[in-house]
C-alpha cells in the first residue's frame, strides 16, 4: 500500500509538471480523484486492510491527495495566466492601424443633375409627376397628335410591346397623363427613363432620360416658355446663360422651337464643346398644340400652355464634360464614384 501510494505520487506529479493547458490538467484530476480516480481506489480499498494498518494508511492517502491537489490548483492558476497571456496576445487589436473605411455610394451624374432640375423647376412652382415607362400607343403617339402613319412610330424607333402598347418614346405622353388628371392651372415636371430601338453609340443609348415639362393656364403665351426657360438656363448654369429659340417642328405643339442654351464652358464665344457656335441645343419646346389640349379635355378657347422636353444625357455630358455615353450605363464604380458632390 505504502509503495502504491508513493509511486501515484510520483508518477502523477511528474504528470502534473509536464502538463500544458487546462484540459490536461482536468484530465489528470479526474484520473486521480475522480469516481474512478486511483487515489479513490486506494481509500476504498482501505476496509480490506487490518484495523492497525488502516489509520497510518488513511494519513498516507490524505496527505498524498492534499499534496496532489495542491499542486494541481498551483499548476491549475499557472495555466490560467498562461492562457490568458496568450489570448490577450492573440486577440490584441492595434488601434493605430489605418482603419478599412465603409465604401460610400454616391448619387449617379444623371440623378444629380435631374434633382437639380427639380430643385430649379420646383422652385418655380411646378409639380413632380411620374408615369408608366411602359405605355399605351393612345397616350404616346394619338394624344400627341402623332397619327397612324407617323415616321416616329416605325418599329425601327419604337419598341412595341404589343399593338397597343409600347415602351414610352418620350416623356411627352405624361403631358396628356397630366391634362386628363388634373384641371388648369397646370405646371408639372415630369422627370423619366425614355426608349428608343437605337443602336449603342457614344450619342446614343435604347435606354435615357427626358424631363418634360407643362404649363397650362389662361393666356399661357410663348414669352412665358422663354422666361421659364432663360430662369431655367440661370439657376442651373450661372449668370449670363441664356436662351436661343429656333424654329421647328412637332406634332405636338404649334408653333415649335428647338432651345439652345448659351455655351457654359466659352459663354458663348465659341469652343470646342459648342463647334464654335457659343450655343448647345439641349431641347424642343413650343405651345401645346390646341389639337391635344382638345383630346384631353382642355378648352383651347380659354386655356393655352407651353411644352417643353430636356434631355438629360446630353446636359449631364455637358455638365461634367463625359464624352462617351456609354460611360453613364457601364456601372463603373471607378468612374460613378468621380461624380460625388
Ligand atoms: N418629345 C420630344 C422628343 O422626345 C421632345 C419635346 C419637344 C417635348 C417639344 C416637348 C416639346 O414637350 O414641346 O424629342
Amino acid at each position: 500500500m505504502k509503495e502504491r501510494i508513493s509511486e501515484i505520487r510520483e508518477t502523477m506529479t511528474k504528470e502534473l509538471l509536464g502538463a500544458t493547458s487546462t484540459q490536461n490538467l482536468e484530465d489528470i484530476r479526474v484520473r486521480l480523484l475522480g469516481k474512478k480516480g486511483e487515489l479513490t481506489a486506494l481509500l476504498r480499498g482501505m476496509g480490506q486492510l487490518s484495523p492497525e494498518e488502516r489509520p497510518q494508511a488513511g494519513q498516507m492517502i490524505n496527505e498524498a491527495r492534499a499534496k496532489l491537489t495542491e499542486m494541481l490548483e498551483t499548476k491549475a492558476e499557472e495555466i490560467k495566466k498562461k492562457e490568458r497571456a496568450e489570448a490577450l496576445k492573440r486577440e490584441t487589436i492595434d488601434v493605430t492601424q489605418p482603419a478599412e473605411l465603409p465604401q460610400i455610394g454616391s448619387a449617379h451624374p444623371i440623378n444629380m443633375v435631374m434633382d437639380e432640375l427639380i430643385e430649379c423647376f420646383t422652385g418655380m412652382g411646378f409639380e413632380v409627376l411620374e408615369g408608366p415607362e411602359v405605355e399605351l400607343d393612345h397616350y404616346n403617339f394619338e394624344l400627341m397628335n402623332i397619327p397612324k402613319n407617323h415616321p416616329a412610330r416605325d418599329a425601327q424607333d419604337t419598341f412595341y410591346v404589343d399593338d397597343n402598347i409600347v415602351l414610352r418614346t418620350h416623356t411627352s405622353p405624361m403631358q396628356a397623363r397630366a391634362m386628363l388628371s388634373r384641371k388648369p392651372p397646370i405646371r408639372v415636371i415630369c422627370p423619366g427613363r425614355v426608349y428608343r430601338a437605337d443602336e449603342v453609340d457614344a450619342t446614343h443609348s435604347p435606354v435615357f432620360h427626358q424631363m418634360e415639362g407643362l404649363v397650362v393656364d389662361k393666356d399661357v403665351n410663348m414669352a412665358d416658355l422663354r422666361g421659364t426657360l432663360n430662369a431655367f438656363a440661370e439657376k442651373l448654369y450661372g449668370k449670363g446663360i441664356t436662351t436661343r429659340f429656333r424654329p421647328s417642328f412637332f406634332p405636338f405643339t404649334e408653333p415649335s422651337t428647338e432651345v439652345d442654351l448659351t455655351c457654359s464652358s466659352c459663354h458663348g464665344k465659341g469652343c470646342r464643346i459648342c463647334k464654335g457656335t457659343g450655343w448647345i441645343e439641349v431641347l424642343g419646346g413650343g405651345m401645346v398644340n390646341p389639337k391635344v389640349l382638345e383630346m384631353c379635355g382642355i378648352d383651347s378657347s380659354v386655356y393655352s400652355g407651353f411644352a417643353f422636353g430636356i434631355g438629360l444625357e446630353r446636359i449631364t455630358m455637358l455638365r461634367y464634360g463625359i464624352s462617351d455615353m456609354r460611360l453613364l450605363y457601364e456601372g463603373d464604380v471607378r468612374f460613378l464614384s468621380q461624380f460625388r458632390k
